[in-house]
């Protein structure tokens, strides 16, 4: 399937000329990608609400970063993390009524991410490209405000794998989504001593 959040990683179309940029998908393929991804379905799934703080890591494109500045509202903020700079530079600015968008492009192995700060931290398709996902997810979980919790979103053969390094990194289940036809969505919380 085509991403339009993604960059290289997803991208199966016929690769542009050397140097050209990617064709912009049809109004067609938008919609086939939307209803694979059901972006309407997993937002309503993350329950936010409006002054939230929400990390996007592994935004891409942006293709879910707009829709959580407009969940959280203006008094919120939303940080969307890449290791792309070119797909980072890529994400449009948030529009009226909509929180802040602040773009940082972040090391492989580091969220980049202020400490005790987020009420939510979303990884939609992202995991699976994590360096050591057990270390990472333990990292996220110290970004995590008093009651945040961790948002993983991907395909089902990323589950098991995922639910794995989370308890590694000593984070629990709170509760899971079945909403989304083509992924997974858990959200995660850190387990008390
Ligand atoms: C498949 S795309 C998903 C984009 C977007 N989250 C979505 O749902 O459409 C994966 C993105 O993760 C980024 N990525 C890969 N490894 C990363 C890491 N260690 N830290 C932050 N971003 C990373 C890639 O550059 C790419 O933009």
């Amino acid at each position: 399937m085509i991403g339009f959040g993604a960059t290289a990683c997803e991208q199966s179309k016929a690769a542009p000329a050397a140097g050209a940029a990617p064709a912009p998908p049809t109004a067609a393929e938008r919609e086939q990608y939307d209803r694979y991804r059901r972006p309407e379905l997993l937002l309503a799934a993350l329950e936010l609400r409006p002054g939230a703080v929400v990390a996007d890591v592994g935004a891409g494109r942006g293709y879910l970063t707009q829709r959580l500045a407009l969940a959280v509202g203006a008094g919120g903020k939303v940080v969307a993390t890449d290791i792309d700079a070119a797909a980072l530079a890529a994400i449009a600015p948030a529009g009226p009524g909509a929180a802040p968008v602040e773009t940082r492009l972040v090391q492989p192995a580091d969220p980049g991410l202020e400490p005790a700060s987020y009420d939510l931290i979303l990884l939609a398709e992202v995991d699976h490209l994590l360096p050591e996902r057990a270390a990472y997810l333990r990292r996220l979980a110290s970004a995590l405000a008093p009651g945040g919790r961790i948002a993983v979103s991907n395909r089902p053969l990323y589950r098991a794998p995922l639910l794995e390094a989370a308890g590694r990194a000593g984070l629990g289940v709170a509760s899971e989504s079945r909403a989304l036809p083509a992924h997974f969505l858990v959200l995660l919380t850190p387990e008390t001593p």
